[in-house]
């Protein structure tokens, strides 16, 4: 099947009900999509799929067909980190860091849909994605830093 991965086109050999996360990581060695439940309740595995924040755990290729992919390895633009990741790095949110990929995608859909969002729709949106260091007033945080 053909995937548009970070803008780039790619081939894979899995069936069509194959989860998005396990090509990823184990086919096309993109490594920062982390692998946490892998039942969709975690937000560990979190990409973009035309912009929208997506379980890959929970993401058959099938679904893939015709859009766009991005991944953590595709917000770095000729060298320079995506904002949300600035953010991030300023704000010095995380601790263990597994969530950290996750977090990233989720809060770059979250902008994407509210620019300047309220705590509350942060709090919603960002519902899923759990952080089992408790970063999330830091998480916060650096969601308005990247807003502003
Ligand atoms: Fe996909 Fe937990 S690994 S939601």
């Amino acid at each position: 099947m053909e995937l548009q991965v970070n803008g780039v086109k790619r081939n894979s050999k899995a069936t069509p009900d194959s989860s998005l996360l396990s090509v990823l990581r184990d086919e096309f060695d993109l490594t920062g999509t982390k692998y946490g439940c892998g039942e969709g309740q975690c937000g560990a595995c979190t990409v973009l799929l035309d912009g929208k924040a997506v379980r890959s755990c929970r993401t058959p290729l099938s679904a893939t067909q015709g859009k766009k992919i991005t991944t953590i390895e595709g917000l770095e633009v000729k060298g320079k980190l995506h904002p949300v990741q600035e953010a991030y790095l300023k704000v010095d949110v995380f601790q263990c860091g597994y969530c950290a990929s996750g977090m990233v995608m989720s809060t770059v859909a979250l902008l994407n849909n509210y620019p300047n969002p309220t705590e509350e729709q942060i709090k919603d949106f960002m519902n899923g994605n759990i952080c089992r260091c408790g970063t999330y007033p830091r998480i916060v945080k650096a969601i308005n830093e990247a807003a502003a």
